[in-house]
């Protein structure tokens, strides 16, 4: 791929062990921006542990990662937050007994001074939350109901818009569409699409190829703690994607009539 511009993202040669778990062996790793990268391997691949270094919930062992050529380190999530990046965990990460609109605030919630004192600003914030589902475009009942009445498609909306919602340049998303029904996977694959037009990034992690397919642009297949490959949506297809995820090895990397093994030996 040839690049004539500084990516948004280049994170290298990253490492990270847990105790005796390698779970990343020198992962380098390119996001472009506004891009849609589909970010798939089999359990245990490093994805979410990539990802989590990415969104600063975890430190890297050794390597580097770089926001529009600049050096960075993230000490917590909010110094990733604060440059724009932002995760979508698994679970959500709710509170499930406080409402929509305190969910999205949470820990970053609106105030004004009226006469001296500091009080939260309930109509700004609620105000805000409604733009915020707007401009993901999806539906959700009052922003004053517990999030535990929502349905699971409705709190995923709510955990999007809280991430997306905040000079949000890159959106990581963990499995979004795992425990949805088909309605609440068209929404978040319009609310990607939405986020792209905006010019957000997203990187998406999902064992659903065909949501990659459908609202992607680029797959990057990882196994064992590597990068293995990448493809261009458009110049793949789903076959050669779970060969790849299977095999943990792009047979492009073969030079043609080398009957060798890998070239990337597993561990
Ligand atoms: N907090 C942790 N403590 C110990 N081991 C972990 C931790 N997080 C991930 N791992 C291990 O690191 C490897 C990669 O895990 P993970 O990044 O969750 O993979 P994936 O998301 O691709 O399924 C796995 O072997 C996993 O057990
Ligand atoms: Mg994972």
């Amino acid at each position: 791929m040839t690049r004539t511009e500084l990516p948004f993202i280049a994170m290298h040669g990253i490492t990270k062990r847990f105790g005796g778990v390698v779970a990343l062996r020198g992962v380098d790793l390119e996001v472009g921006h506004g891009e849609v990268l589909g970010l798939v391997g089999d359990n245990a691949a490093g994805k979410s542990t990539l990802m989590k270094i990415l969104s600063g919930a975890y430190q890297p062992d050794n390597g580097t990662i770089r926001i529009d050529g600049e050096d960075v380190t993230f000490a917590d999530p909010e110094a990733a937050r604060d440059l724009g990046l932002e995760m979508v965990y698994q679970d959500f990460a709710l509170v499930p007994e406080l409402s929509v609109t305190q969910n999205i605030f949470l820990g970053r919630e609106i105030t004004r001074r009226r006469l001296g004192v500091s009080t939260l600003d309930q109509r700004q914030m609620a105000k805000r939350a409604r733009e915020l589902f707007e401009r993901i475009g999806i539906r959700i009942p009052p922003v004053t109901t517990p999030v535990r009445a929502l349905s699971g498609g409705q709190q995923q909306a709510v955990a999007i818009a809280r991430a997306t919602g905040f000079d949000c340049r890159l959106v990581i998303m963990d499995e979004p569409t795992a425990n949805l029904g088909a309605s609440a996977i068209d929404k978040v694959r319009e609310t990607i699409t939405r986020l792209k037009a905006s010019g957000i990034a997203v990187i998406l992690i999902s064992h659903r190829l065909e949501d990659v397919f459908a609202v992607g642009d680029r797959f990057v297949v990882m196994k064992h703690g590597r990068v293995v490959a990448e493809r261009a949506v458009a110049d793949t297809h789903a076959d050669e994607i779970v060969s790849m995820i299977v095999a943990g090895i792009d047979p492009r990397d073969r030079p043609p009539g080398d009957q060798s093994a890998s070239p990337q030996p597993g561990p």
